[in-house]
């Protein structure tokens, strides 16, 4: 099965999330990789996922297109004249899809950011039949992020997504009224929050705190639930 992580935009902790959830799904037993068919501004993310995932597949299969531009995948493509055919990215994703239980895959940039030729990240996650995951950040304004993402996903045949509302650091009082307004707006949509990691990346290479743990724990049961795998409980 396919998780397609997106969000609202870019920086907001979508490799966070991916590259913890890969870590903990491996201690868990699953099969999982993850990947960043595209990626820009450089290697940083692409390099974070092959490390949560123990290197189980070479760097290059993690990431077979990526850009030194900080720019979106396309226009940083279409600088040096290059074509990104989303069949060809498609084929990618689903010829590891078939080796592997789990395929945690991370957009670039936020949900209708730019990735090829004529396809953005909303675009592959439909042509993977992914499940979308959208990342938040938890501050003043995520309601109408949380939002604004989950309406351009209505209009697609996509799974329900799930959002995660990543906690800052430094907690605006407006986030105790989130859950409530968003369980009211959004009915359909599973909502998680996923804690400020303190010590991350270097919180990959040790045990994952209980706080963090709980909330994958959670995060896990509610998305196999949906897919409808029997291993819902912690293994
Ligand atoms: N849960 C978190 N705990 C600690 N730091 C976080 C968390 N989420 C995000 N950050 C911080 O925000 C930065 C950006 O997060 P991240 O790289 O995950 O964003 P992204 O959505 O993957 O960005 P991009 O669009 O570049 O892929 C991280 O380098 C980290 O410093
Ligand atoms: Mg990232």
């Amino acid at each position: 099965m396919i998780f397609y992580i997106t969000g609202n935009d870019t920086g907001v902790g979508k490799t966070v999330l991916t590259a913890t959830w890969t870590r903990y799904l491996r201690d868990r037993g699953h099969r999982v990789v993850a990947l960043k068919p595209l990626a820009s501004g450089g290697r940083t993310d692409p390099r974070l996922l092959w490390e949560s995932a123990g290197r189980i597949i070479p760097l290059d299969e993690v990431n077979p297109w990526w850009f030194r531009a900080p720019i979106a995948p396309a226009a940083a493509a279409r600088r040096i004249g290059l074509r990104i055919e989303l069949p060809r990215v498609v084929q990618h994703v689903q010829r590891l899809a078939q080796q592997f239980e789990i395929v945690l895959v991370e957009g670039a940039g936020g949900l209708l950011s730019p990735l090829g030729t004529n396809f953005d990240n909303r675009d592959l996650m439909q042509a993977l039949q992914a499940r979308p995951i959208v990342v938040v950040p938890n501050r003043l304004g995520a309601v109408n992020q949380t939002r604004l993402v989950c309406e351009a996903l209505a209009g697609t045949q996509l799974p329900r997504p799930h959002c995660v509302l990543v906690n800052q650091p430094h907690h605006h009082p407006a986030i105790r009224t989130h859950a409530e307004l968003l369980a009211s707006y959004l009915p359909q949509n599973a909502l998680h929050f996923f804690p400020w990691l303190r010590t991350f990346p270097d919180s990959l290479r040790r045990a994952i705190p209980p706080a963090i743990r709980n909330a994958l724990t959670g995060l896990t049961t509610a998305v196999l639930k949906d897919t409808g795998d029997p291993r819902t409980h912690e293994g």
